[in-house]
């Protein structure tokens, strides 16, 4: 079972918990002999965040993990990201970038035309340049451990009047709907935990997306709840009985559910600056998360 470090109150098994966080405290972490410490973030939006990195920065090496998933949206477009890796990387020994959907947006920063291959190509070797590890079309595997990842996408977009970002700013020109963008990272995913559980003793299960649309109907009604991402893709990580932990982002509230399958799903991403206040710091300490496995 994955444990969760909870700043101020020590370890706490996972499966206590559910619903939001309380107000985790800084403390000094321990860490436990022959567990694979993990941090994990998302949302992180630098060309939003001006003057985030840094901070970022200082948390990383503050918290010693020795894996660093980033679960998507931290630039819109990719300009810079093998830049920001590099420097990310120094703070950690293993980066793990899943694309968000605002990282395959084709804009005039990119220029590439097609999110399709930045996805599978340029996205990769730019993530490789910058020595950090593309999750998004094959696992990473460490000490026993995989992790699998994709960024995932939706059952459907809203209908007009209201529309997405993604319908305008995202380019796949051999999928029709979202529909077919989602079968295709279906497919990935499903590859990808497949090889993980015939290699691996555990598996850490990431997407962009929500995977788990039924966890937040209360939160997100409508219409709007097929654009959050897609019940197939949690009912695909189901299947896979070594998944220890799942993680995602896209959807800007900080959440730990407890499953019935018996592991829990976390989405901790950092934000907007119009959701942060008035204190970075804080909102990087509560929302870069740390789990033993
Ligand atoms: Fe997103």
């Amino acid at each position: 079972m994955a444990k969760v470090l909870y700043e101020g109150k020590g370890r706490i098994f996972s499966e206590n918990w559910s619903g939001k966080w309380e107000n985790p405290k800084p403390c000094g972490i321990t860490k436990t002999m022959s567990a694979l410490r993990v941090a994990f973030i998302s949302d992180l939006h630098l060309d939003h965040n001006p003057g985030l990195l840094p901070l970022l920065e200082e948390r990383l090496r503050e918290v010693r993990a020795s894996v660093f998933i980033i679960a998507g949206d931290m630039f819109s477009g990719m300009s810079r990201l093998e830049a920001a890796l590099k420097r990310i990387r120094k703070c950690c020994e293993n980066v793990l970038f899943l694309p968000g959907n605002h990282d395959l947006w084709v804009n005039e920063t990119n220029a590439l035309g097609n999110s399709r291959n930045i996805y599978e190509n340029v996205m990769r070797r730019t993530v490789h340049r910058a020595g950090a590890h593309y999750l998004g079309m094959e696992p990473f595997f460490i000490d026993g451990i995989a992790v699998c990842g994709v960024t995932g996408w939706y059952d459907a977009f809203p209908s007009p009047p209201i529309t997405t970002p993604d319908e305008k700013l995202c380019n796949w020109p051999e999928f029709s709907t979202p529909a077919d963008v989602l079968e295709w990272q279906l497919g990935i995913l499903e590859s990808q935990l497949t090889l993980a559980s015939e290699k691996a003793r555990k598996i850490i299960a990431v997407t962009h997306t929500v995977p788990f649309l039924d966890r937040i109907k209360k939160q997100v009604s409508g219409e709007l709840l097929a654009y959050m991402g897609s019940q197939r893709l949690g009912d695909c990580i189901c299947r896979f009985p070594k998944v220890v932990y799942a993680i995602s982002g896209h959807i800007h509230v900080r959440m730990l559910h407890s499953l019935p399958q018996g592991f829990p799903w976390e989405v901790s991403p950092f934000g907007y600056p119009r959701e942060l206040g008035d204190d970075p710091k804080k909102v990087m300490m509560e929302s870069l998360r740390l789990i033993e496995v």
